[in-house]
């Protein structure tokens, strides 16, 4: 039997964490802080989808859904990370993520995010390289998210999530998102890396500070704290890439590392950004899709009343929670040429921000997107995984990581209830949650 409705007040979980106040990040950016503008009061000529604070309160759909309508090939000529493309619609995307002849991903243009790079902190990682260098470093890492690792990998992770769930509080609130999302992905990390298990935070630590040089709820002494704080990550794995590549190939993505024939001589700054890459892409994507999917089924109680009813459908709920989520807004690619795609011009040089977030929801490719059906037909041919060479080496991770939290979630308890809306990240590349009270009613 459900329990009826509980009654918190007052109690501590629900608390929502502060935000400090900040600067805008743009002399532009004149709501910041305020009120969000409706894309409809811009400029369509000069409207900019990057501000932070836009994508924090949860204000960004409608100057995507205009840009669909109006200019779906987008260019953006003043913002906080400089001037930039965009890139809307289903196809287009399709079609930049699978140019990679035309379009760059690599770390010398600045890389997948937006903004020039840092002169004096280079960081290469295989998802900011061009081929033949990616190829060749994405090869030596993937045996450790191959389909046989995954089938090894399905007991641990299956009982490490029984063991979060079994110890969280019933009939009483708590933060899911530190609570579960957080924990399991810290984690399935530690796992991959072989990292003791009980600094599993330190990796989380590390994920939130690389995507999150401006935000001084997360780095309040901005750029020399980032900087610092990336060096320790580096000490810790340098250690561990010498220790391991001593002795034999046990398999976890450091042993890989340090024994492949492309990467075991590495550059200290290129281990930093591929260790950075794995933490970052097996920490955020996988912990904000597991906050997602919570909320999504509180907000659509009859598509969780039909998952309750229907476990088969755990598989493709994961997938549309992760096409409704999307948990990467964008990638950024640089243009090697000019190129031209509905008329505009995208010139040699230029960047372009490819709106995976925007595709998700573009109705000439989705009927009814705005919907988060769990039946969805075409649900896993969502854009958040990218397309191309850089495809998400650890979709089906991910996916076989969502899949086992609800099966043993729905195992245990009849429903989980969010008792307010979220807290959100602020920034447009990491799509999150920051704070999510729940509370668990037994069965
Ligand atoms: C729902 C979860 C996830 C989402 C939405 C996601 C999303 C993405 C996206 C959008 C890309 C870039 C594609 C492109 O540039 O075309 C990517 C690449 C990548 N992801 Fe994921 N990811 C997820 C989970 C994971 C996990 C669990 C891992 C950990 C092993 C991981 C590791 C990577 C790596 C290493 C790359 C670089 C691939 C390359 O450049 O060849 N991701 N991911």
């Amino acid at each position: 039997m459900a329990a009826d409705t509980f009654s918190f007040e007052n109690h501590p979980a629900l608390e929502r964490p502060k935000v400090t106040a900040r600067e805008p990040m743009h002399p532009g950016y004149t709501e910041t802080y305020g009120e969000v503008k409706p894309a409809a009061e811009l400029d369509l000529a000069t409207l900019d989808v990057v501000d932070p604070e836009v994508w924090r309160q949860g204000k960004f759909w409608d100057r995507l859904e205009r840009l669909r309508k109006e200019d779906p090939v987008h260019f953006t000529p003043d913002s906080f990370v400089g001037p930039y493309w965009s890139v809307t619609l289903y196809e287009d995307i399709m079609a930049v993520d699978t140019d990679h002849k035309r379009f760059s991903s690599s770390w010398e243009y600045g890389g997948i995010t937006l903004g020039p790079p840092l002169e004096d902190f280079e960081m290469p990682m295989f998802i900011a390289m061009d081929e033949p260098r990616h190829s060749e470093q994405r090869k030596t890492v993937q045996p450790a998210v191959a389909p046989n690792m995954l089938k090894d990998y399905e007991p641990l992770i299956r009982t490490r999530t029984r063991a979060v769930l079994d110890g969280l509080p019933v009939g009483e609130p708590f933060d899911w998102v530190d609570r579960v999302s957080i924990e399991l992905t810290g984690m399935m990390l530690a796992t991959l890396f072989d990292f003791p298990q009980e600094r599993r935070r330190e990796l989380t630590r590390w994920s939130d500070i690389a995507t999150n040089m401006h935000n001084p709820d997360i780095c309040p002494g901005g750029e020399a704290q980032w900087k610092q704080e990336m060096m320790g990550c580096l000490t810790t794995f340098m250690g561990m890439f010498q220790e391991r590549g001593a002795s034999e190939n046990k398999g976890d993505l450091i042993s890989l590392l340090a024994h492949g024939e492309k990467t075991r001589n590495m550059t200290p700054m290129e281990l930093l950004g591929n260790v950075i890459l794995l933490i970052v892409g097996g920490n955020d994507t996988s912990r904000n899709t597991m906050s997602a999917s919570v909320y999504a089924l509180n907000k659509y109680p009859d598509q969780y009343a039909k998952l309750k009813a229907d476990p088969e459908l755990i598989p493709n709920m994961v997938s549309e929670t992760i096409r409704w989520q999307t948990p990467l807004s964008f990638m950024r690619r640089t243009a090697l040429e000019d190129v031209t795609i509905r008329g505009k011009t995208i010139k040699k040089g230029e960047q372009v921000a490819m709106w995976y977030v925007s595709g998700n929801r573009d109705t000439t490719f989705w009927e009814n997107p705005e919907d988060y059906d769990i039946e969805r037909k075409n649900a896993r041919q969502h854009l958040s995984f990218g397309f191309g060479v850089h495809r998400c080496v650890g979709n089906r991770l991910a996916e076989l990581q969502l899949k086992i939290l609800w099966e043993e979630l729905m195992a245990r308890y009849d429903h989980i209830e969010v008792l307010a809306e979220p807290s959100f990240t602020s920034g447009a590349f990491v799509r999150g949650y920051t704070w999510m009270p729940v509370v668990l009613h037994p069965k």
